[in-house]
């Protein structure tokens, strides 16, 4: 497996130590990250992940994250990868601090990775039985605080599956530990609001704005309108699911809690859709409305 490694200005060995014991990424998660899909040579939507970024900045209250830096780190590293990557993970924490919970004043930590990994090519799903906090302090933000997201990831492989679907702590339907869910349901596409708790996946963002743009009905739904409920139908067949993420592109999900699932017609046609466009536009502008 190719993995290439930017740190402090320039590529390492991937086994090299990089980070000190004190950065505060490392010892309480204070920090963010982009994962990033390589589609044709280029880094998938990167406009809209920095911008992520700077929003997830600027909700930890780090300071702006320095774009020209992680643009210079990025070329570099696909530059490295010589066509094989298909993955970038950026991540930038609050550098040096002390060893409690409040934070030092040094400059960030800024690592690029690639690597060469194959996109998932299926989604096996079940329920988890965690719930995502649509109040916490970090909901909506990308932080490196992600072990509950591992934890459930653990548990969905203990259980066959590689992905967990949460509710939010009203049992309303939310996403996954790294996708966003999306359904068809009586006759159209309705995925869960930002109000869930819910990040606003790049993927989810741009599959609704192509969607509408190709006459597919596709919406946000309104706050508690999708309570996991919904789940319940899906393994009825009555209503069908799929994941979005920028490792997954929109992934029909071909099981829940070990039942096998349909895809659904309208899900199919907006996969298509997204894959077309992200085909034409590798790096979608900002929406026009945030
Ligand atoms: C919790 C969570 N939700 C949703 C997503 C999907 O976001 P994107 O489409 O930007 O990859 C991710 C991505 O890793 C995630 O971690």
């Amino acid at each position: 497996m190719t993995t290439v490694v930017w740190a402090e200005g320039s590529l390492h060995d991937p086994g090299e130590p990089l980070i000190t014991a004190l950065d505060h990424g490392v010892t309480v998660g204070d920090g963010i990250f982009e994962t990033m899909a390589v589609r044709d040579g280029r880094v998938f939507a990167l406009t809209r992940h920095l911008a992520r970024m700077a929003y997830g900045a600027d909700r930890l209250g780090i300071g702006p994250v320095d774009a020209d830096a992680i643009h210079g780190a990025v070329d570099e590293v696909m530059e490295a990868g010589q066509g094989t990557l298909t993955r970038l993970r950026v991540t930038v924490t609050s550098g040096t601090g002390p060893m409690g919970s409040a934070r030092g004043d040094g400059p960030h930590s800024l690592l690029v990775t690639g690597v060469d990994a194959p996109r998932p090519r299926t989604c096996h799903a079940v329920r988890s039985p965690w719930r995502r906090n649509e109040r916490g302090a970090l909901t909506g933000v990308k932080s490196t605080s992600y072990a509950e997201n591992a934890v459930m990831v653990a548990y969905a492989r203990e259980h066959g599956a590689d992905e967990a679907i949460l509710a939010n702590t009203q049992g309303h339907l939310c996403e996954g530990t790294a996708s966003n869910v999306i359904l068809e349901r009586d006759g159209e596409i309705v995925t869960p609001p930002l109000a869930s708790g819910c990040l606003a996946g790049i993927t989810r963002g741009l599959a609704l704005e192509w969607g509408a743009a190709a006459g597919i009905p596709v919406r946000a739904a309104a706050p508690g309108e999708l309570t996991m409920s919904v789940l319940d139908e899906v393994l009825a067949g009555d209503t069908h699911l799929a994941v979005t993420s920028s490792t997954r592109g929109v992934q029909h999900v071909a099981s829940l809690d070990g039942k096998a699932l349909e895809p659904g017609t309208m899900l199919r046609r907006l996969a298509a859709q997204f894959e077309l466009r992200a085909e034409q536009e590798p790096d979608p502008g900002l929406p026009r409305s945030k």
